[in-house]
Order: structure tokens, then sequence, then C-alpha cells
């Protein structure tokens, strides 16, 4: 039988997607779970694949590969999507995309799947990925294909074919997830009524800034070359870092959007984020760079940046644009060292003071020109 390689989730789609091209498409399925630091238990879910009718799992923890070689990337640009999103799905695809066309070749698949829909910009991210790196392999979309055109449905199927399901998703409300290190996309049906806030319990990694604590807390961040290396002294390797980081912004409320968001596919829908480590640092970088770039040098980043979010949104992330971007933004971040405090309150990350041997401010200069203009009048 064929093999097909499965972007397996542990959501209801992907699960019964394990049963459907079995069942329906003769395929030997292996399903490939990734961590990206969405904090589930993988093991679990390489059993439950199994279970589900997988010949294999292949379990992965890819938080290492995903900071150095898409999120570092990316927070050096200050890539961002129409302001308020920074990006944490859209950068997470052309990953797990390059995965499974590695898994692929190593376990002889001419297949590969992925659990998107046809609504959305995942499938697009997925294919434009997958084609780059590999185009002699086959893709499936299960959920393009088949006849389940509703949640209902699928639970129906789930339940006839005595599917397993992972504990922490059979209870709990309706939302769409997507999280992982750099934070998390919500998706509710009622987020689709734009007159009405999203409801408090869609959000995990924040609490509400309204209940953030009266005690602010101050920060030191430091950065070497534009990447995060070390947090209140203490140096630390990025994934940790992040980690705890999203810990401390997301308990002052830090990091939540809102957005009516473009997709790629044409049609405007509701987007709401939380990206709390992301977002205290993207505050910290930044102005760390306007004290260490060039007036010049920080007027073309800013539209770079631009592009380079509409190129990871759109899922070029395998382009010559990319590359010829990273090249830029590799030599823009070179003097991009320091330490910045920052204050997290109430659901702002705030820069109060920042240092660094690259400053290109020079201490009374400012003073000076006042007194020469003022000389200058008289
Ligand atoms: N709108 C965001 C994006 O296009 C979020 C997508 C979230 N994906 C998901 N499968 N829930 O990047």
């Amino acid at each position: 039988m064929p093999k097909c390689v499965l972007a397996f989730s542990g959501g209801l789609d992907t699960l019964v997607a394990i049963s459907w091209l079995k069942e329906r498409r003769n395929f030997d399925v292996i399903a490939l779970a990734v961590d990206l630091g969405q904090g589930e238990d993988l093991e679990e879910l390489g059993e439950i694949a199994l279970r589900a009718g997988a010949v294999a799992a292949r379990v992965e923890d890819l938080r290492e590969s995903f900071y150095k070689d898409f999120i570092g990337p990316t927070l050096k640009a200050l890539a961002h999507y129409e302001h308020g999103y920074l990006l944490s799905s859209a950068l997470s695809r052309p990953l797990i995309a390059r995965e499974l066309v590695r898994v692929a070749s190593e376990e002889g698949a001419t297949h590969v799947a992925h659990g998107c829909s046809a609504k959305g910009n995942d499938q697009i991210r997925f294919e434009a990925a997958i084609s780059a790196l590999a185009p002699y392999l086959k893709i499936v979309a299960p959920l393009r294909e088949w006849e389940y055109r509703n949640r209902e449905q699928r639970i129906e199927y789930a339940r006839a074919k005595k599917l397993p399901m992972p504990k922490s998703r059979v209870t709990g409300m309706n939302f769409g997830y997507d999280l992982n290190l750099w934070g998390q996309s919500i998706e509710i049906g009622m987020l689709e009524d734009t007159s009405r806030p999203p409801p408090e319990e869609c959000y995990s990694l924040s609490v509400s800034p309204l209940y953030a604590p009266n005690q602010p807390e101050e920060i030191d961040i430091e950065f070497r070359e534009g990447h995060p290396v070390g947090l209140n002294g203490r140096r630390m390797n990025p994934v940790p870092l992040i980690e705890k980081l999203n810990q401390m912004s997301g308990a002052h409320g830090i990091g939540r959007t809102d957005i009516i968001e473009d997709r790629l596919i044409g049609f405007k829908s509701r987007e709401v984020y939380e990206a709390p480590a992301a977002t205290t640092l993207y505050a910290a970088k930044r102005a760390l760079e306007q004290m260490t770039l060039s007036r010049d040098s920080l007027q073309v980043r800013e539209g770079l940046a631009v592009a380079y979010g509409r190129c990871v949104y759109n899922g070029q992330w395998y382009s010559d644009l990319r590359e010829a971007l990273d090249m830029f933004y590799e030599r823009v971040n070179k003097n991009v060292t320091g330490t910045v405090s920052v204050r997290l309150y109430k659901g702002v990350a705030t820069v109060f003071a920042r240092q660094s041997e690259y400053s290109l401010y020079t201490v009374g200069a400012a003073a000076q020109r006042e007194q020469i203009d003022n000389e200058a009048a008289e």
C-alpha cells in the first residue's frame, strides 16, 4: 500500500483523517506529531494515532529549530501582519511542511497530508512549502474532499469508528485553537459577530488586563545581534526564555489582539490572538533598535517588516524574497546588542530603560543643539 505522512495535531479533524486516509484511500498512514511548544503530551498523541489506525507515529520536539529557523529571523525583522498578528500560526506551517517532507523521504512515502480546510490560509502555506521543497510529493487534503461537512458529523464518525480522543479535547467549548511557543490563534463561531467581544474563557495564555496584578513587574531582557539571550541577568536559551516570558507577560495581560484580518484567499475574518512573550520582545527590541540603528536604517527596516510579514503570512517562506530579506535583517541586527528594561503592567509592556555598547545616542547632544538654536535666535 502507498504510504502517506499526515501532519497530526491530535484534534478531531486529523484524528478522523487517519482513519479516512486508511479506509477510503488505502494508505499506510504515518502520523507526524510535532512539539512546537504547545504544551501537549506528545507521547500520548503518538499512541492515539496508532490506536486510530496509523501504521507508525513519529513524535518530534522541534522547539529549537522553530526558534532558530523561523521565530528568530521573524523577530529580527520585527515582522507583523496588519499590526495585530505576530504570525505564530503562519510561522509554524513551513516548519511542519519541512518535517513532512523529511519524514516522507525517510519512510519512502509518495504522499503527504494535512488537516486544513478549504477556507483558511494554512492549506496554502502547507502546499506552497511542500511544493517548493519536494514538488514530486502528492498532497492530500482530506478536509477538502470528505463528505463530513460539520464538526457534529466528524464526531459521529469518530464515535462510530471508536476512535480514541485525547482527554483534554473532549471537554471544553467549541473553540478552534492553534497554539505554539510564539502564541495562540483563537477561532470561535461567535467571533463572527464583530459587534461582540471575545468571551474571557477563550483565552488561556493571558489574564484579562482588567484583573492583572496592581503591582507592576520590571524585567531586564538582554539581546545579542537581535536575539534575546538573557532574562533578569541570567543567560538563557531562546526557547526557555520565551516560555518564561510567556508566563510573566501573560500574568500581566500582555499580548492580546482582536483584529479583522485580510485572509489570503480574499475575504476578511475576525481573528483573536494571544502572544505575550512575542509582544514584550517586540517592544523591547524595537527600543534597542531605535538606539543602535541609524535613522535611515530604521526607516527602511520598518517598511521591509511589512514585506516580511506578508511573505510569512502568504506562505512564501521558501522564497528568494524571504532569503533576501533575511540577509538585510542579518546585517541590520549586527549592533542590536544590549539590555532593555521593561515594565509589565495591566496589558502593556513599557520600555523604561536601555543600554548598549553600540548606542548612537550622544549624551548632551540634544541639549547642546538647543543652546545653539537659542544663540542663533538671539
Ligand atoms: N488567521 C491566522 C493565520 O492565518 C490563524 C490561523 C490559525 N490556524 C488554525 N488552523 N486554527 O495565520
